[in-house]
């Protein structure tokens, strides 16, 4: 938890961190005070942000966009962290793009993690708009089962989103090394500036 805040306040970075879920930043802050660091993170609903703070860069990383239903709520999203930078700062986002969900799309699959078993399913809906997912986790005696969906963004659509949210110079890449969004690509990254 919090690994990308760490390793930015590590580099000497002023660092604040936002995310809907308590326990998720209580562990988060746990693992920055083992390390002597201070990072602000901060419990709230990008959708509804109220941070007094002009940052030169946010990170949106790992597919944390487009879990809303509506492409109003996803675009006020992007409009809320615009409204966050400085001018002349920059938003990446790093997400799923539809063009290699396609190319490398499975069903479903099993893997293990942390000693649990996750069965995950997945189901593409409304004309390749969206992702569902189901996961189970199989930990010792307990099962859990989650459903979530996820817009699906191919990068023309969401470089459309990024304009309307009023961002400039926007980039896209097919991985976070910067190569391009090709056959090739591995994920979707997203660039704009404010
Ligand atoms: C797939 S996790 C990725 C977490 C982290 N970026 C990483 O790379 O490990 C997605 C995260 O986004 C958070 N999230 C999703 N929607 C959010 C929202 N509207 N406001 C704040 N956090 C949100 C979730 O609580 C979850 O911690």
């Amino acid at each position: 938890m919090g690994r990308h805040s760490i390793e930015l306040a590590r580099m000497g970075f002023s660092v604040t961190g936002v995310d809907l879920n308590p326990d998720y930043l209580e562990a988060a802050r746990d693992c920055a005070r083992a390390e002597g660091l201070f990072i602000n993170f901060i419990q709230q609903d990008v959708l509804h942000l109220d941070l007094n703070t002009a940052f030169d860069l946010i990170i949106n990383m790992y597919i944390s966009f487009g879990y809303f239903d509506t492409q109003e709520e996803n675009l006020r999203f992007l409009k809320n962290l615009y409204g966050c930078l400085a001018g002349g700062g920059r938003l990446l986002v790093e997400t799923l793009g539809k063009e290699h969900t396609a190319r490398g799309f499975k069903e479903s699959e099993w893997y293990e993690e942390n000693g649990a078993f996750v069965l995950a399913r997945y189901a593409v809906t409304e004309d390749w708009s969206r992702l569902q997912n189901r996961w189970i986790v199989i930990d010792g005696e307990n099962r859990h089962d989650y459903t979530f969906t996820q817009r699906l963004y191919s990068a023309a659509e969401i470089r459309m989103l990024f304009q309307e949210a009023g961002f400039s110079d926007i980039k896209v890449y097919g991985n976070l090394r910067g190569d391009p969004y090709d056959h090739r690509a591995e994920n979707l990254v997203v660039v704009g500036a404010k």
